[in-house]
């Protein structure tokens, strides 16, 4: 454990940048706060040398129950507008490492949204997710609807957002807003191994893959398939790229050093 501020959990378990939400009387509810030290860490750990990828997790009863209801209740238009809250979303988007979300219990409206800025999402078959704010008088404005609908397309994300009803793991499974479901007591060990899996990748193949598949949902297809190639091309340069290819004709195992 290397650091432990008050609403996350920092560790390392090897290469992994693993941070756990931790206001578990709140169900984990993203207040100001917990957002500011959040965001930090994973630009931290983005920046750190020694880490290949993020862990971000809940506990067992709540990834995120949303944004805190108690910080927006009296807020005016102009409040909400000064405090500008999604502009830490925002640095979240630019993250390059891969992350892993380990979704146990609620995964609802900011929960839900913080999730789907994530890159890989392991839950447990307890996991339920929604975008509920239309039950207390307003809408998603993390990207639920943007992210809800480019995930699940328009008719499930309609009636996600529109009814705020929740989802149960499976459900989420087939619709495709999620990636895994596991056993609730495997959640989290599941999430660290698809990390331990990513950490073996190349870290320069894993980031450009990321933000390749990540240009398909802000580009039209002929522009996404030629910026695709280029990140392709631009993998040649890299010693990973050798050590890649030679490892597979001397069937050996590669080590990927990230040059
Ligand atoms: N913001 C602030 N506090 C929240 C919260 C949120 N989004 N979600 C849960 N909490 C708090 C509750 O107020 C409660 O605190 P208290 O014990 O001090 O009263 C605590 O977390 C436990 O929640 P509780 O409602 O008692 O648990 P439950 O098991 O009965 O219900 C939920 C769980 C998730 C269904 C319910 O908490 C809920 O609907 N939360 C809000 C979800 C939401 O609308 N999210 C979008 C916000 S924009």
């Amino acid at each position: 454990m290397i650091c432990m501020a008050d609403e996350i959990l920092i560790e390392r378990i090897d290469q992994i940048g693993v941070i756990r939400l931790n206001r578990p009387d709140k169900l984990n509810a993203l207040n100001m706060a917990t957002m500011e030290r959040l965001v930090n860490a994973l630009e931290r750990f983005d920046a750190d040398g020694e880490i290949r990828c993020m862990l971000l997790a809940g506990n067992e009863r709540a990834f995120a129950a949303g944004a805190d209801i108690n910080e927006m209740a009296d807020a005016s238009m102009v409040d909400m507008y000064y405090r500008n809250q999604f502009a830490r979303w925002e640095r979240i988007k630019r993250v390059q490492k891969p992350i892993v979300a380990a979704v146990s219990g609620y995964a609802l409206g900011g929960g839900c949204e913080l999730m789907m800025h994530c890159d890989i999402i392991v839950a447990s078959e307890t996991a339920r997710f929604g975008q509920p704010e239309i039950n207390i008088g307003v809408m998603p404005g993390a990207g639920g609807t943007q992210r809800m609908a480019r995930a699940v397309g328009k008719a499930l994300a309609m009636d996600v957002v529109l009814t705020g009803r929740f989802l149960k793991a499976h459900e989420a499974l087939t619709m495709g807003l999620i990636s895994r479901v596991v056993p609730r007591e495997h959640f989290f060990e599941e999430a660290v191994r698809v990390c331990r899996e990513l950490c073996e990748k190349g870290p320069i193949a894993l980031r450009l893959a990321k933000e390749a598949v990540l240009k398909a949902f802000e580009t039209p297809l002929s522009e996404g398939l030629e910026y695709e190639r280029k990140l392709f091309y631009m993998l040649f340069s890299t010693q990973d790229q050798k050590e890649g290819m030679r490892a597979f004709q001397e069937k050996r195992r590669a080590i990927f050093t990230g040059k």
